[in-house]
Parts: C-alpha cells; structure tokens; sequence
C-alpha cells in the first residue's frame, strides 16, 4: 500500500485504510459522501487516533481508487469540522479535537446549557430524579447494613440486588432472570465492554452493529479490539440477508426501540434472528436502551426471555434514574457467566455495595415501579407535545418512532436538505438537533433531512419553542 510510509502509531497496519475501501466502491454519486463518513466513523471509534498523519490525499486515492479531488475535499470537510488539522507546512494529521469528541459519539456530551432549544437525545428529565425516595433510602440502608457488606463484594453483585432485580426483569421485560446470571455492573457501556472482551477472549474478532446505528456501539467493541460490521436495517429491524451473508456469530440490537431510528422489532423479525444465532451457534447482544418507556402499544418484552442461552442482555438506570449513578446490569448465557464473572472482578472487583444495597431497597419497596410510572407519565405528555408541535409548524413532516423510548424521527422533505447544512443552520439559530446521518455507517442519499429529536429532558413548554424556533430558523 503506497500510504504505508506515512502510518506510525495509531493504526494497526493498514486497517484504517482498509476500512475506507466499502466506501470507495460506493456508486459514484454518493462515494465523496461516503468516503467523509467512513473517515469520521474511523476517527470517532479511535482507529484513526490523535496525531496520525494522514496519507497524502494523492496516496490515499490511488490506494482506494478514487479520484484525488475526492480525498482532498473530504480532507477540507473533516478538517473544517476539526476532525483533521493541516500542518503548517505540507500534511493533514488527525485532530486534537477528536480525543474530545469520541466519547461524545452522540448522546454522552454533558449538555453544554447554552443555546435557546437543545433536542440532542440521551439524556432523560434529570429533574425527576426521586431526591427525597432515595435519600430516605440512604439513611435506611447506613443504617441496616451488616458490617460484612462493607467489605469486597461479591463481583457478580449483592445477592440482594439481584434477586431484586431478577424479579423486576421477568417482571418488566419478560426476561428469564437467574440471579446467579446477572452481574451488575456500571452501566450499559460496562457492560458492552465486557462482552467485547469476553467474545475476543474466545478469538472472536468481529461483531455486527446495526446501521445506522448507536455510535456508541461501534466504539466500546473496536476498543475491545473487534471490528465492527455495519449491517442495514428494514421495516422490522435489522435484516436477515445481510446478517446471513456477513460471517458474523454476534450481532448487537436494540430491538425494544431501535437507536436511532425508533424501531421496535417485529415478533417475526426477532424469531429469525434467534434462529440464525442458533445456527451459528452465534450470540445476541441486546441492549434494551429505552425498553423502560413505552406509550400506545402492547409491552413488548426483551428478546432474551425468548432463548436466554442465546441472548445477553444488559440494561441500565441511566435513562430512568439518573445517567450520573452509573448503574446497570448483564446477564449472561451459562456458557459465558464465568467469564464475564472473572472479568469484571479483574476490571474493579464489583460496583460498590452501599449503591447496590440502595437501589436494592429501592426495588424491594416498590419505589422504582413508582419511578417509572411518574416518568412514563412526564414523557408521554412530552412526546405528545412533540407530535403536535411538528404538525403545527412543519405539517410536510413525517414522525416516527414515537411508540416508546425518548426520542423521535421528524423526515422533513428533500428543500430542507441536506441534513449537515440543516443542522448548522439550527446551531446558528441556537437550535441543537442531532440528524440520523450521524448514527449511519453507510450514508443514505435522500434528499430530505432526517432528525433524531431528543424530547424528554425538555419541558412542554420547551418543546413547544424549540420547535417554533426551528421553523423561525428555516424561514429567516
Ligand atoms: C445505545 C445506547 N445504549 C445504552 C446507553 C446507556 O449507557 P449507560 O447505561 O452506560 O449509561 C447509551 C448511552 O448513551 C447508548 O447510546
């Protein structure tokens, strides 16, 4: 590869280049788009690391294929966007920025609190967090707890909280729940980073992400040293075909409602893909971001109580207490307990007791339940409030994905595109919006704008002049 010369530390090998080829050999009229992407996607999950210098984009296209013009102007875009930095003399490094930026992938930024509307998702209505419940809790648990739980804990978790949350899960989510399978562990991001380990342990080295995806994904397994493959989604969730043709034996999901794009999995859809993991001998990784929340539709449970041996499942109280506990669990296929189990003991031999035995009581009595049936109320109202505000001030637009979770898709026809042009054009009205091109491996060419909108951590009141101000913007 001619670019070899100019590859010091940072990227293993060729990988990097390697990975921009699908990009190359898209059709002519979206590859310029699809080459920016892949950059991006390569720089956000760390391939491309901080201070490594760029091939010169005369190397790079001859090594991809393409024409120079492309590379240069994909350079241009990425460097305006501080992805890449030119050097004062000849040269395009990987920008300082970008360490910033990774972690960032789409909804992890702390919110900066400027700005006069912000519909970035991921973060739910901190406000509702039950202070005077869990405080009361505290003090009960300081004062309950036997001396020998202040020592090492059981990596897995205190026996209590496990049993509690095993009875919540089935309960909830239709998961078949062993508390001897559940480790609890810092969060949905804890645990991704486990199983990454774990499956790379057994010499797996790729897994499927869904595309478009979360970012966030893509970044905790390529840390752990796997590549990761971007497989397309349909009307039912993510597609058999591809899946099949792909080569992979573990597949990440969201099928409660899908980030981003709001889908929840058909009964059709998961049935296939537990029959495809089976003949694999293959596993499936489910996240069940937003399974919490649902509104006008049926409770649909978690794909692991369909087959437990196939399925690891891992959910967190980021969404319905507060991201900031860093709180969550996994569970695991007997197979790979064990595993898992040494792991997180190696990692930080287990979450810290008093936490646990707090939000253990805090389930016992039934103060979660409360919880989520408050929150659940807040956010239907607010997602309603969403709805009508888009159909008042842009009636063209097509919304979706609003049966559960805590965000929404607005399609807003192709004069109001393309997507990046739209989003700058709200950032300088002091509108944060987040467009779905963002969370996509492989960039579609529609026309049109595509908006993943964030609404529950925003009053009524909020939204409603969050969407006026977007409409504002467009007509000024
Ligand atoms: C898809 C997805 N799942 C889960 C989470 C929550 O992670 P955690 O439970 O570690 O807070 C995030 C964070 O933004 C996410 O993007």
């Amino acid at each position: 590869m001619t670019s070899s010369g100019t590859n010091p530390g940072g990227l293993t090998g060729s990988a990097a280049w390697e990975l921009l080829l699908p990009a190359a050999s898209a059709p002519a009229r979206a590859r310029g788009r699809a080459l920016q992407a892949a950059l991006r996607e390569a720089i956000r999950s760390g391939r491309l690391t901080s201070g490594t210098r760029m091939p010169s984009s005369r190397d790079l296209a001859a090594d991809l294929g393409v024409s120079r013009g492309l590379v240069t102007e994909a350079y241009e875009q990425l460097t305006a966007e501080g992805y890449l930095r030119s050097g004062r003399g000849a040269g395009t490094w990987v920008g300082d920025a970008v360490r910033a930026a990774r972690p960032v992938a789409h909804d992890l930024a702390p919110r900066p609190g400027g700005g006069r509307a912000d519909f970035v998702p991921g973060t739910p209505d901190l406000s509702l967090f039950p202070r005077a419940a869990w405080g009361a809790a505290q003090r009960a648990v300081l004062a309950d707890l036997p001396h020998h739980d202040l020592g090492y804990p059981d990596p897995r978790g205190l026996p209590r909280l496990r049993t509690a949350l095993a009875e919540l899960l089935a309960r909830r989510r239709g998961v078949v729940a062993d508390p001897e399978r559940i480790v609890v562990v810092s969060g949905v991001t804890q645990a991704t980073t486990l199983l990454g380990w774990a499956l790379h342990a057994r010499g797996m080295r790729a897994v499927g992400v869904e595309d478009p995806g979360s970012p966030q994904h893509g970044a905790l397994y390529a840390a752990a040293g796997m590549r990761t493959v971007p497989l397309p989604l349909d009307a039912d969730g993510l597609a058999p075909g591809p899946l099949v043709a792909s080569g992979v034996r573990a597949v990440v999901t969201t099928p409660a409602h899908q980030y981003p794009t709001g889908i929840a999995y058909s009964a059709r859809r998961r049935t296939e893909l537990l029959s495809w993991a089976r003949s694999v001998d293959g596993l499936l990784l489910e996240d069940d971001y937003d399974g919490d929340f649902r509104y006008d539709r049926a409770p649909v449970g978690a794909l692991q109580g369909l087959d437990p041996e196939r399925v690891a499942y891992t959910g967190s109280v980021s969404k319905s207490l507060a991201p900031g506990l860093r709180l969550g669990w996994l569970l695991v296929p007997g197979f790979l307990t064990e595993e898992v189990v040494a792991l997180k003991r190696a990692m930080d031999l287990g979450n810290p007791s008093l936490d646990q035995a707090l939000f253990a009581r805090f389930l016992e009595r039934g103060d979660y339940d409360r919880q989520l049936r408050r929150c659940q109320r807040a956010y239907r109202e607010r997602r309603d409030t969403l709805v009508a505000a888009l159909s008042e001030h842009f009636p063209e637009a097509r919304v979706s994905g609003i049966a559960a979770g805590l965000h929404a898709i607005a399609e807003l026809p192709g004069r109001h595109g393309p997507e990046a042009a739209f989003v700058k054009r709200m950032a300088d009205a002091g509108v944060a919006v987040r467009a779905l091109g963002d969370c996509a491996h492989t960039p579609t060419d529609g026309p049109g704008v595509r908006l993943v909108l964030g609404y529950a951590h925003l009053t009524p009141t909020r939204i409603r002049t969050g969407v006026r101000l977007m409409a504002e913007a467009l007509d000024g």
